[in-house]
């Protein structure tokens, strides 16, 4: 699968660009992006993948990891909620980061870091059972049966997944696709993580914020689902 390839032979399908950035978002890129910007991570930064010290980099503190931030809202939303956690958020997307880098000045924490890339790379130089959380909201649902493998609920990326949480530590997943539910249930399990919960519309979990995603999939009739899995002893 290309998922387990080495990075520099990897394929992301996503989009990278969006439409024609504001003068702010720019700004905001321009300004703020490398300091947010976690070093060590990619190929160029890295070559030989050297794992980054997780505590000399944010401490003793719990680590959580949001995989496709979209546009920030949830990711800005627990950085605030929880400002003793660090989060590291990853996004190929420039438009989304944009999107972010704005509502985080807007909320004035200090606890995010940025991947502006494929998690893949981070997965590489994180080392194993340094994560207390993981956050898949929406995925990208590839609905064609052929591209069902580009999903991240595939043993590739759970795989890379797997090594970096903690025994204990949960992944929650919410989409809103129902065959995307199907795949989660059946690959996340052999991946080593039990199922705690499976809720629908209105059964979020008790903190969560709606993204941009959800409002989507509400708006075009669709349910929203929302998975919690526990990661292995
Ligand atoms: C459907 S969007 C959902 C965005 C957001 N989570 C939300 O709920 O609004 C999925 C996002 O995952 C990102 N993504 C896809 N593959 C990724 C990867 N390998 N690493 C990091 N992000 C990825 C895409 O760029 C896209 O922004």
């Amino acid at each position: 699968m290309s998922d387990i390839s080495p990075p520099e032979r990897r394929n992301f399908y996503g989009r990278v660009h969006g439409k024609t950035l504001r003068a702010s978002q720019k700004s905001y890129l321009a300004e703020d992006l490398d300091h947010l910007t976690l070093s060590g991570v990619t190929v160029a930064d890295n070559p030989d993948r050297v794992a980054l010290d997780v505590k000399a980099l944010f401490g003793d503190g719990p680590l959580w990891l949001e995989v496709g931030f979209g546009g920030g809202e949830h990711l800005v939303h627990m950085a605030a909620r929880y400002r003793d956690v660090t989060l590291i958020g990853c996004e190929p997307f420039v438009n989304g980061i944009a999107m972010l880098l704005g509502k985080l000045r807007a909320a004035e924490v200090d606890n995010v870091h940025i991947h502006p890339g494929d998690v893949r790379d981070l997965f590489d130089v994180l080392p194993v059972a340094c994560l207390d959380k993981a956050f898949l909201n929406y995925p990208d649902p590839w609905p064609k049966a052929r591209h069902h493998r580009r999903r991240f609920v595939t043993p590739g990326y759970l795989a890379l997944l797997a090594r970096v949480m903690k025994p204990g530590a949960e992944f929650r997943v919410a989409t809103d696709i129902p065959d995307y539910v199907r795949q989660t249930l059946e690959e996340v399990p052999p991946a080593g993580f039990d199922l705690i919960a499976q809720t629908g519309q209105g059964q979020a979990w008790e903190d969560w914020i709606s993204t941009r995603y959800e409002q989507k999939a509400l708006r075009e009739g669709r349910d929203p689902h929302y998975l919690t899995f526990r990661r292995q002893a």
